[in-house]
């Protein structure tokens, strides 16, 4: 993935820098860090949020995506600031292909945790690759809820990042209800700080329809509230049987700290991914790759031609075949 690469980068600089210290920690006869993860409650694990860092990248990097940025940061700030919180934080992505979803995931994992997604508290599920039959669901409920409680009573503070929700066997999510609200205590370790990040395209037609209409009646795109476009993802969610959160009482108990719209992009945006692509493979940006790149772009609504079907998801792929 070409964020994870980039940040393996960013961090490379770093690394050197981590590593002389956690040196220093590691010769001191008191490790507070270790000390400290002994007792499940406290441990902070490599759990290192550096929340300027994090929104500093979104703005350069995450193109054409205010309302998510907004979202995500200000749900994060209020969260890590906080030693008690009385939920975990519990973000559901929405939006079409190649808009951001799993980018932005990556880059958040990358400014939580020391290890970014390669952390052992950073779990990543798909349904093609953990829950692939789904004749074998009642081992998947059990395995699922044993790995979560298992990984919270290690570390209280790990992230659970679930994708393509709406491919996800219907039936899975009920066992993580209990995770996702404020009651969920045992043996004294409190689950509530943890996050868990839901991705899907579920609600992506409703959202493209008002970033059409916005378009229409000459409204800017920055103009686009997120409570114009809460309801309408809510309502998508709760109609499509498809989606994970079908029937396991998450949408009903409103255990979702927030609905993060992603907009379909522009073309502008793609050429910001194309340049930003650029860049992390060190080239100049050079003009017919990117007028190539558009080129091959499909956009709609097909009387306007105004957003790219798939955002910038074909992105990396035609640069390596233009090149
Ligand atoms: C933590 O989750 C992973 C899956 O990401 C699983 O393989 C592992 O067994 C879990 N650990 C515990 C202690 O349950």
């Amino acid at each position: 993935m070409a964020a994870a690469t980039r940040g393996r980068r960013h961090w490379g600089s770093l690394l050197g820098l981590l590593g002389l210290v956690s040196a220093a920690v590691a010769a001191a006869p008191w490790d507070m860090t270790s000390l400290r993860c002994n007792f499940g409650a406290f441990c902070e694990c490599d759990f290192r949020p550096d929340l300027q860092g994090l929104e500093c990248d979104l703005a350069q990097h995450l193109a054409g995506q205010h309302l998510a940025r907004a979202l995500v940061v200000k749900a994060l700030k209020a969260f890590v600031k906080d030693p008690t919180p009385s939920k975990p934080l519990v973000l559901s992505l929405h939006g079409g292909k190649g808009t951001g979803k799993s980018y932005l995931s990556s880059l958040l994992a990358h400014y939580l945790f020391r290890g970014g997604l390669h952390s052992p508290h950073v779990h990543h599920f798909s349904p093609g690759i953990h829950f692939s039959h789904p004749n074998q669901m009642e081992c998947y409920k059990k395995d699922l809820k044993n790995w979560v409680q298992g990984n919270l009573t290690a570390c209280g503070r790990s992230l659970f990042l679930f994708d393509e929700m709406d491919e996800l066997a219907p039936g899975l999510m009920e066992v993580l209800r209990p995770f996702l609200g404020s009651s969920w205590v045992v043996y004294g370790t409190n689950y509530r700080k943890a996050i868990f990040i839901f991705i899907s395209n579920t609600g992506s037609e409703q959202i493209n329809q008002v970033a059409v209409e916005a378009w229409r009646s000459r409204r800017e795109r920055e103009e686009i509230l997120p409570q114009q476009l809460e309801p309408l993802i809510f309502q998508a969610v709760l109609d499509n049987p498809h989606h994970g959160f079908w029937n396991s009482g998450i949408m009903e108990e409103h255990l979702l700290d927030a609905l993060v719209p992603f907009l379909p992009l522009q073309r502008h945006h793609v050429r910001h991914c194309v340049f930003n692509e650029l860049a992390q493979l060190g080239l100049e940006p050079r003009d017919e790759v990117v007028q190539a790149v558009l080129d091959s772009t499909t956009f709609f609504p097909e009387e306007e031609q105004l957003f790219s079907s798939n955002g910038c998801k074909m992105v990396a792929s035609r640069i390596a075949f233009y090149l």
